[in-house]
This record gives C-alpha cells, structure tokens and sequence, in this order.
C-alpha cells in the first residue's frame, strides 16, 4: 500500500454523469490487481470526509484509471480535476479477485460496477462472458472495451433504451441456461448495486458454481481502522464473524455472505 501525490492526465466525460480519470500513478498502477480499489483524497472536501474509494478500472505502465459516477459532493468536486492537477492516493487496497477461475467466467455488472470487471478481464488466463445491465443506456460503459478483447456482451436495461427491457438477470439467466446445456461450469464475479449481487449470489448458490462478490459499502479510513464498512460473513464450518469490507475485502465468495 502506497501513499501518492499523482497528478492528473487526463479526465473524459462518458456518457451523462460517467467519468474516466487517468491518474500519473506510478508504483500504484504497477502494483494494481483486478477487484482491488484506491481511496482517493478529493480536493474541497473538509477533514473528516476528504477520501472516496473507487475500483481499479484499469492499471498499464504507471498510469491508474478510474471510472466513476458523480452522485455527490466528492464525485462533484473530483469532475473539476484538469490535467496536471495533483490527487493524493493510496492504494492499491483491498484483496481483488482470483485470476485464475475453474469454470467459464461470467462477469456481471451495473452501472459503475463494470470498473473492476473490465480491469479483470484484461488479466483473466480465459476469455468469458460479460452481462451488463443499468437503468438506462447511460449506464452501460465499457462495452467497447470488453469487444475488442473479444469477450461476448450482453446488455440489459431498465427501459429498453439499449439492448434488451428488463433486469440483467434476464440475459444472465439464459447465459446461465447455455452453459449447462454444453456440459459447461460457470464461474461468476459481480460488480454493482446491492440488489444485483444478491441476485448473482442466489444463482452461484443454485448452479453451485463460485462466485466473487465486489461489495460496495460506506467508507471511511479504507484500510480497516475505524469499523464504517463492516460486514456480516460466515465460515466454512458455518459459524460468522463480523468482516471489514475494506480490509477482508472488498471481494467475497457468495457463500461467505450473510445479507
Ligand atoms: C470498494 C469500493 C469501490 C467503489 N468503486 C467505485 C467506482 O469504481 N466508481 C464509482 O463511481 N463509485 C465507486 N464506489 C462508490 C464511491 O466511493 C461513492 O460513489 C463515492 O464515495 C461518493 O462520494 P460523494 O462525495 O460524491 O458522495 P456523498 O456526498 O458522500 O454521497 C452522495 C450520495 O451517494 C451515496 N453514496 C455514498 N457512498 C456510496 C457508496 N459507497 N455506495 C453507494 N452509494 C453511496 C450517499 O448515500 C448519498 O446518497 C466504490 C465504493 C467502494 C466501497
Ligand atoms: S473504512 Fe474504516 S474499517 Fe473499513
């Protein structure tokens, strides 16, 4: 874990409310694995609250980048960033996600949550699936990337503004269906709102295949000290502890869950 003044290359505007901020990150970016995260100190905040912590949406010869939805103050402020700007940064954090899967990998998304994803996918050993789903087509990113390292994308929205109308469990569903039917193990790993994970969890537990959780939870410190981002998770032998998302985390295997 390093603490970094990086200073800003680049800050482009995706679609409405989506940003991609490419940070100088040196030792930072060259350490980064998929599922991992950086606390990020935004400039204007006061004291108490100054560090929001993102995914890792990509890492490549010294330079970090993130994806990130502006929802409030800090998300706000951080969209101002101009190139030369200094951000102070720590990071890499986190445990991030196992590269190495037993079964076709079926990533599954919303909105943000492709952040991580898209890192794994460029440093997974087997090519597999993506299903990404949003409200509306504003909040399907990345797909591009994912094509042009050949994985098969499948979206879903809300509204039936991009792809097909309905949850991202519809295509995953039949992804799902697919896979069983030529004989193959899915492994699944997620990245998004609450609701969305859950719904992965329960099929990780039905397929009795794995499953990596990316779980979101309000941050304070970022490296396990002051107890803001608990949760509830259980053993193998069944019996539960109290987690640190942070810290144990941010990924956990669906079965380790208690929601
Ligand atoms: C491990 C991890 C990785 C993350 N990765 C990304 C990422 O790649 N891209 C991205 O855009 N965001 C990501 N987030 C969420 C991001 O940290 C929050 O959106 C950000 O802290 C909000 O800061 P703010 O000051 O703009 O909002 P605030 O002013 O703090 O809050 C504004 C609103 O957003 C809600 N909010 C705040 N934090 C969260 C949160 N963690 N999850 C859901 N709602 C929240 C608040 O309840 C409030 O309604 C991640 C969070 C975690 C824990
Ligand atoms: S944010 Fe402080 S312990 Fe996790």
């Amino acid at each position: 874990m390093m603490d970094l003044a990086c200073s800003v290359l680049q800050q482009t505007p995706l679609t409405a409310g989506y940003w991609a901020l490419d940070l100088a990150a040196g030792k930072i970016a060259d350490a980064a694995r998929p599922g991992q995260f950086v606390h990020v100190r935004v400039p204007g905040l006061e004291r108490a609250s100054l560090r929001r912590p993102f995914s890792i949406f990509g890492a490549r010869d010294g330079v970090l980048k993130i994806l990130y939805k502006t929802v409030g103050r800090g998300t706000a402020e951080m969209s101002q960033l101009r190139p030369g700007d200094a951000v102070q940064v720590i990071g890499p954090l986190g445990n991030g996600f196992p590269l190495e899967p037993q079964g076709v990998p079926v990533l599954v998304a919303g909105g943000f949550g492709v952040a991580p994803l898209c890192f794994l996918a460029s440093r997974l050993r087997r090519k597999g699936v993506l299903v990404v789903g949003g409200r509306t087509a504003d909040d399907v990113l990345a797909v591009e990337a994912f094509e042009q390292m050949g994985w098969p994308v499948h979206v879903a929205t809300q509204d039936g503004s991009r792809g097909e109308t309905g949850l991202v469990t519809l295509p995953l569903d039949r992804v799902l269906a697919e896979l069983k039917a030529q004989g193959q193990a899915p492994e699944l790993y997620s990245c998004g709102p609450d609701g969305m994970l859950r719904a992965v969890c329960e099929r990780a537990l039905a397929a009795d295949c794995r499953g990596w959780l990316s779980l979101d939870k309000h941050m304070v410190c970022g490296v396990g000290a002051c107890l803001a981002c608990v949760q509830n998770l259980r053993r193998p032998d069944g019996s539960t502890w109290i987690g640190r998302v942070c810290h144990d985390g941010p990924i956990f295997e669906a079965r380790e869950i208690v929601w």
